[in-house]
């Protein structure tokens, strides 16, 4: 037994595993490239290091790959025939792997917050279940649990910049986004390295609509993030975003070209920040070119995984997009038989929620507008369980807006687009699409004033 830069006990009897372990998970909290090199040499060092298994599996799942699900399988069945004698948080963590990889995030998540209230220094378990939180929507978890942490975390406890990362993003989730701010600027300052701290007050930044700030907060190079791995391309997709509502598109296609689209490989495709990103771009009327096509390639090798219901809801756009309808549909019907079938939140939200949405994508993207209005409305305000942020869930609003108004549903538009000024009343193409529709409605003086609030905005700038 040896302990980490933490004190947590590890069962082995290897010092230098525990010391590789502890630079893992440094690594994969930094976002760095080292993460998997870091625990295979671990399990040289100790091949029966359960907790080095278990990061490897986690490793492995964050590809979001179901390739990697017969080598987990064959992995845990090993470790649990081994059975051995160790501690509870790792048995614990075994019992996360294992839901994670049925899909049943909900115990998984369960799981590691049981290790969490026990060993709240448990850095690898507080970052997991903040993503599978993330996952599965579900901000006042994602909030309670870093908080129910953060009381055993201070600045002297190696790693702390990323718990406060950590609930910098949350609180932003949550709304609280003058203490997301403060929280994250705090991470930052203390780790410059850390990018999910420096992605949490984007977030902030994008809510709020301070979209020049946003732009400048995120101003890195490519060389800055050059160690960094594919997260970094979500930060650009980021950048990306305020250069969009900026009406820069060109800087947009820019950042879409260098940053994101190299990202496909057999092991990951980028399809959540790609396929957003496209689809933002045509909504807000930008020509995107071929674009679609490579994406919407991989997309179709794709449409059996049902790893993460968000994955397989920008799939199913990437295909729809590009009007592969019949295999965007097949999709769909793979989907209803996992769901049938399988068990847990994955299983359940895409029934509940995810075939619904990507039948509703498919109409917007067949021209089937009423239908894919009829679809939406009803669930615009019940699409967290699929995951994502508000951000990223932000598309479905973006879509359900444009089928409302080629539908020629106008009060329908109306009533959407007076909630996005609302929301978002420092973007100009807001304002001007609801003195559209207003001035369609002939409510000629509400469409002057949402004009005038257009104009006070200050003009696109190369943000
Ligand atoms: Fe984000």
């Amino acid at each position: 037994m040896h302990q980490d830069i933490r004190g947590l006990d590890v069962t082995t009897s290897s010092p230098k595993a525990v010391a590789h372990l502890d630079r893992a998970v440094a690594d994969y909290l930094n976002y760095g490239t080292n993460a998997s090199t870091e625990v295979k040499a671990a399990l040289a060092e100790d091949p029966y290091c359960v907790l080095a298994q278990c990061y490897r599996g986690y490793l492995l799942m964050m590809l979001e790959n179901p390739a990697v699900f017969p080598k987990l399988r064959q992995t845990l069945a090993e470790l649990e025939k081994a059975g051995g004698d160790i501690t509870e948080r790792e048995r614990l963590h075994l019992a996360a792997l294992k839901a994670w990889v049925k899909g049943d995030l909900m115990n998984a998540c369960l799981a590691w917050e049981q290790v969490l209230n026990q060993w709240p220094q448990d850095l690898m378990a507080l970052k997991l279940h903040h993503t599978m939180a993330f996952y599965t929507g579900r901000n006042n978890v994602l909030r309670s649990v870093v908080s129910g942490a953060l009381g055993a975390w201070d600045e002297a406890t190696p790693g702390y910049s990323h718990v406060q990362g950590m609930y910098a993003y949350a609180l932003e989730e949550c709304g609280a986004y003058a203490d997301a701010e403060r929280w994250g600027r705090a991470a930052v300052e203390a780790n410059p390295e850390d990018l999910w701290a420096i992605h949490s007050v984007a977030h902030v930044m994008e809510m709020q609509g301070r979209f020049g700030e946003g732009a400048d907060w995120l101003d890195y190079s490519r060389d800055d993030w050059a160690h960094k791995n594919f997260f970094k391309a979500h930060v650009w997709w980021h950048r990306g975003l305020f250069h969009i509502v900026a009406e820069n598109y060109e800087r947009a296609l820019q950042v879409f070209d260098n940053e994101l689209s190299s990202l496909n490989s057999e092991t990951y495709v980028d399809v959540s920040n790609q396929a957003a990103f496209l689809k933002r771009l045509q909504i807000a009327g930008v020509d995107v070119g071929n674009r679609w096509d490579l994406i919407a390639e991989h997309a179709a090798t794709r449409i059996h995984d049902h790893v993460l219901p968000f994955r397989d809801a920008h799939f199913c756009l990437a295909l729809a997009a590009k009007g592969r309808f019949d295999t965007a549909r097949a999709q769909i019907q793979s989907m209803a038989v996992f769901a049938t079938e399988g068990e847990g939140w994955n299983a359940r939200t895409t029934q509940a929620i995810l075939i619904p949405l990507c039948e509703a994508m498919i109409a917007y993207e067949n021209g089937e507008y009423a239908k894919a209005c009829d679809i939406l409305w009803p669930m615009r305000n019940e699409l967290a369980p699929i995951g994502g942020s508000l951000a990223q869930r932000d598309l479905f609003s973006q879509i359900l807006i444009d089928a409302a108004r080629r539908a020629g549903r106008l009060h329908m538009t109306r009533s959407l687009l007076s909630e996005r000024v609302a929301q978002f009343p420092r973007a100009r193409r807001n304002w001007r699409d609801y003195a559209k529709v207003l001035t369609d409605l002939g409510d000629m003086d509400l469409a002057a004033k949402a004009l005038q609030s257009a104009d006070a905005l200050p003009a696109p700038a190369a943000a």
